[in-house]
């Protein structure tokens, strides 16, 4: 199963690419973390991607191609894989078309998670991560158990993304609706496009993409 998980910041793509991946057994492809690999590994694309990063804008769509081309080859992408943060401009989704015919893929779904703007602000400057083992949390949506204490290693360090504040937050929801909204309508045509309301409960959101996915790919069917 191939899916893209569609949405602006703080939708909550990462959230649920997690869960997917956990549930269904498929890889979650994040260009947003392979960025913030390369920019924590210090490497040449990690030095270039990083002040476009800091300033909400979109990296070139030749970096980011060209990443995702080379994952989606990889074995573990065998069983299917969730892009989430990818694509998200029109070259994009063409090049990503065209990478999957090549290898003679398909798209199963494109996920749309919609959410409320004000909501997305307050979703993104909540945020904060494990140090140690990466998990997910919001000050307010999803705190530890335990405060200061990461639920699922007991990591006691904790960070949050240099582009999670409130200035750069307005350039990133700015790009969503000048260069990735666009792309909707694409998807929509060729009838990919499944809206889930990103404003319900996580477990809600959760239960919405998996209704999504068993109907355009029922069990049984892991291509
Ligand atoms: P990227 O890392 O992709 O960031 P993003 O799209 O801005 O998305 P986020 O990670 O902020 O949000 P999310 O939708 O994953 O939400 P999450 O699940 O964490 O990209 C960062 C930068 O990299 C870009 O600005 C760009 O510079 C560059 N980049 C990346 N891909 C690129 C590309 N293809 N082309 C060019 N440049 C690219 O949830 C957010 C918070 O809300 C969490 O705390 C979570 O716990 C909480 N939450 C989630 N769901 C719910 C819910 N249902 N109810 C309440 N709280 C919730």
């Amino acid at each position: 199963m191939n899916i893209i998980l569609l949405g602006p910041p703080g939708a909550g793509k990462g959230t649920q690419a997690k869960r997917l991946e956990e549930r269904h057994g498929i890889v979650q492809l994040s260009t947003g973390d392979m960025l913030r690999a390369a920019v924590a590994a210090g490497t040449a694309l990690g030095r270039e991607a990083k002040a476009v990063m800091d300033r909400g804008e979109l990296v070139p769509d030749a970096v980011i191609i060209g990443m995702i081309d080379e994952r989606i080859g990889s074995p573990d992408c065998a069983r299917g894989f969730i892009l989430d943060g990818f694509p998200r401009t029109a070259a994009q989704a063409e090049a990503l078309d065209a990478m999957l015919a090549r290898r003679g893929l398909r798209l199963d779904a494109v996920v749309e998670l919609a959410v409320d703007e004000a909501a997305l602000v307050e979703r993104i400057t909540g945020r904060f991560t494990c140090a140690r083992c990466g998990a997910g949390y919001h000050d307010r949506f999803k705190p530890t158990a335990v405060p200061g204490v990461c639920d699922r290693c007991g990591g006691t360090e904790f960070t949050r993304r240099a582009d999670d504040n409130s200035e750069t937050v307005r350039t990133r929801l700015d790009a969503y609706r000048t260069q990735t909204a666009p792309i909707l309508p694409y998807y929509r045509q060729h009838g990919l496009l499944h809206p889930v309301d990103g404003m319900a409960a996580m477990d809600e959101v959760a239960a919405a993409i998996d209704r999504v996915l068993a109907a355009v790919a029922p069990a049984g069917d892991s291509r």
